[in-house]
């Protein structure tokens, strides 16, 4: 059974209130760096201007942990959803204050206010039912569309939820169509592409995975727990020691359930943890104490891609190296490159991950990049959401 979306109820001429994740990264200039979170609200937003409704909007910005921090202030989003929307958006400078209530009450149908950082209340992270009743009594109708935050039970993205009509917004919508649905009714070939820096993160989706895919393609960082687990030498590469039973378990449940689990036969491996270092390519049965692997190797990219041109689904979390060092991006790039001419349904989780392909401008050859790191592993997991199980049932 779905969750009922802002289509499912009468939200015309109402006051609205939506949560969405604005967290998005900034520089030391407090200019956003990546506004895709902000570009994925949209729908929704728009939806409900020309419902004639007023839309009051709140998100969290950081981890400004219920104290009020200038650095902290959603003044940067207010500016950049103001020029996406081609509309000014009125930032409160509080949460459910003076300010709040002012902006909120004068508004007109069709105009958007954004509520001040609402983690500058103590009571949201706490889920304090008296935040959440501030904050449904500013609006008729409650709309979460803020993925990102889904898997966090606060008031703003659970509590407000027991004192108003609760729906989702067309983001929420979309990521679980693509994340639930990619991985439940998925097409065969099946892929997963697991990468990133430890097995520890992302055991749950794997755990889970293995019992849905046709072949798991492990890179990144936990690659060489997994060699070290096999009994190779890993030289100096990050390795999570306390965990090579579970790579093995993991292996072993891989063999059992009749997944391919494939690992990199070849490294980049470099001296030190430095944009310039020297670097080279070895088969990952030979690499040196004193080097590092950071990036899967040509034999690994020619690997992998064999497989993925055969896959109708393919679900990629995490990157295949230290893509934020040019020379180690080569392993990722790679492979969202053979992804792009790749005709399957194609979906990203993990926040690297999905950073990583924008980074090349990549990310329009994707089906469904998730908005969500921790939220998207989770729901992969098949963990339930509590943003999302508060929302009303269809
Ligand atoms: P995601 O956010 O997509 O789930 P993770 O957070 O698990 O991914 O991991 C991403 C990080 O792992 C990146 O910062 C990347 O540089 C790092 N990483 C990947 N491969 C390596 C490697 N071989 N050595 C060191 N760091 C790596
Ligand atoms: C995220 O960026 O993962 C979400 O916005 C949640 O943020 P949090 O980890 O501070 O709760
Ligand atoms: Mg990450």
């Amino acid at each position: 059974m779905g969750k009922k979306t802002v289509k499912d109820i009468d939200v015309k001429n109402k006051k609205v209130l939506v949560r969405c994740d604005f967290n998005v990264p900034y520089d030391e200039n407090r200019v956003i760096t990546d506004n895709r979170r902000i570009v994925a609200a949209l729908p929704t937003i728009k939806y409900l201007i020309e419902n004639n409704c007023k839309v009051i909007l709140c998100s969290h910005l950081g981890r400004p942990k219920g104290e009020v921090k200038p650095e902290f202030s959603l003044d940067i989003v207010a500016k950049e959803l103001s020029k996406l929307l081609g509309q000014e958006v009125k930032l409160a400078s509080d949460v459910v204050g003076e300010s709040a209530h002012k902006l909120t009450s004068e508004m007109k149908e069709g105009e958007v206010v954004l509520l001040e950082n609402v983690r500058f209340e103590a009571g949201e992270e706490k889920n304090d039912p008296e935040l959440s009743k501030k904050l449904a009594e500013m609006a008729e109708v409650y709309v979460n569309d803020a993925f990102g935050t889904a898997h966090r039970a606060h008031s703003s993205t659970t509590g407000v939820a027991d004192y108003l009509p609760a729906v989702s917004g067309f983001l929420i919508e979309k990521e679980l169509e693509f994340l639930g649905n990619a991985i439940q009714n998925a097409q065969k070939p099946f892929v997963a592409i697991i990468g990133g820096k430890k097995v520890s993160d992302k055991i749950g989706p794997i755990e889970n995975l293995l019992t849905k895919v046709d072949t798991v393609l492990i890179g990144g960082a936990m690659a060489y727990t997994f060699l070290k687990a096999m009994g190779y030498n890993v030289g100096d590469s990050f390795c999570e020691e306390d965990k090579l039973d579970l790579a093995n378990e993991i292996m072993e449940k891989a063999k059992n359930n009749g997944v391919k689990l494939l690992l990199p036969v070849d490294t980049k491996i470099g001296k030190e943890f430095d944009p310039n270092t020297e670097s080279k390519i070895v088969k990952c049965t030979e690499i040196p104490d004193g080097w590092e692997g950071f990036d899967i190797g040509d034999e690994t990219i020619k690997l992998y891609s064999e497989e993925l041109r055969k896959a109708k689904t393919i679900i990629w979390m995490g990157p295949l190296g230290l893509f934020e060092f040019d020379q180690f991006a080569i392993g990722t790039n790679s492979i969202a490159k053979v992804l792009a001419d790749v005709d399957a349904v194609k979906v990203v989780g993990g926040g690297d991950s999905a950073a990583a392909i924008e980074k090349i401008g990549l990310s329009n050859k994707f089906t469904h990049i998730s908005t969500g790191g921790s939220a998207s592993l989770e729901f992969i997991e098949g963990k339930k959401l509590p943003g999302i199980e508060a929302l009303q049932d269809k």
